[in-house]
């Protein structure tokens, strides 16, 4: 079995009086790919905030790389692409700009890009072809698009772990498959270990090696097979889930 690269212990975490999160663990080894489904409001957002070290946990505790995510050294390793990315309409920055943003995490801020962070740099473009759009301000393009710049921010600091928050939301189906063909080689050739949130499993469902379903607690962690044999069909907008869950209660 390989390294366990994030644990979550116990965790439970509440904004004001209702609790959001309550005794959550479960873990991510390198080179899994894990996704992280549950109903609206079932605390997948905040769960990640609190894993990322954005939050702090109100109990229980969060491991990556054994270390505090709140005082973890070469962040690099993480990569996070958030939930509909805030972009200010006035960002100056290009596309290629972002993207560099992600390499540079990773390099340092004070040395010059390498011909290998260049590689990395437009290997990421491509693999959400944006490359012809490489010079647009990011400001001004679709929400699609945008998500996709994103994307390529976190995929082309090659990290170690990377934490994508519906990432696709909003994405057509041909910049999808290259999302999943991109995950699957992040796991398989670098052996990152993805933890994926998404309503729509149906493309990576096959690529899978677990599923934790959340709604304020983890209802069910494990293969998607063991899922699928209790009545669940992950189909193409995971559409049986939410039917699961309600007879959970
Ligand atoms: N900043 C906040 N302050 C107060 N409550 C919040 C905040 N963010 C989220 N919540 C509440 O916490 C709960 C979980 O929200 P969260 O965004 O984690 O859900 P989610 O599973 O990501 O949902 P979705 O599928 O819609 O993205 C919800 O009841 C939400 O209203
Ligand atoms: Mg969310």
């Amino acid at each position: 079995m390989s390294d366990v690269i994030l644990s979550v212990d116990h965790v439970s975490f509440r904004y004001d009086r209702s609790p959001v999160l309550e005794d959550v663990s479960f873990s991510v080894r390198a080179g899994e790919f894990v996704a992280l489904v549950g109903p609206n409001g079932s605390g997948k957002s905040t769960l990640l905030r609190v894993l990322l070290g954005l939050l702090a946990p109100g109990g229980g505790a969060v491991h990556i790389f054994g270390e505090d995510p709140r005082r973890l050294r070469d962040r690099w390793r993480v990569g996070y692409v958030p939930q509909r990315p805030a972009v200010d309409r006035e960002l100056p920055a290009t596309v290629e700009e972002v993207v560099t943003a992600g390499r540079l995490a990773r390099r340092g801020w004070q040395r010059r890009l390498t011909a290998s962070d260049r590689a990395a740099i437009d290997h990421a473009l491509d693999e959400v072809a944006l490359g012809p759009m490489r010079h647009r301000r990011v400001s001004e393009l679709s929400g699609g698009q945008q998500q996709r710049a994103f994307i390529a921010k976190a995929l082309a600091g090659e990290p170690r772990l990377l934490v994508a928050d519906e990432p696709v939301a909003g994405v057509d189906a041909e910049s999808q498959r290259r999302f999943r063909d991109s995950l699957t080689h992040l796991v398989a050739s670098h052996q990152a270990g993805v933890l994926l949130v998404s309503h729509e499993l149906g493309a990576v469902a096959e690529d899978l090696d677990r599923i934790v379903v959340l709604k304020r607690r983890v209802l069910f962690d494990g293969p998607p097979a063991e899922l699928a044999s209790r009545g669940v069909s992950l189909g193409i907008h995971a559409e049986d889930l939410p039917l699961w869950l309600e007879g959970l209660g």
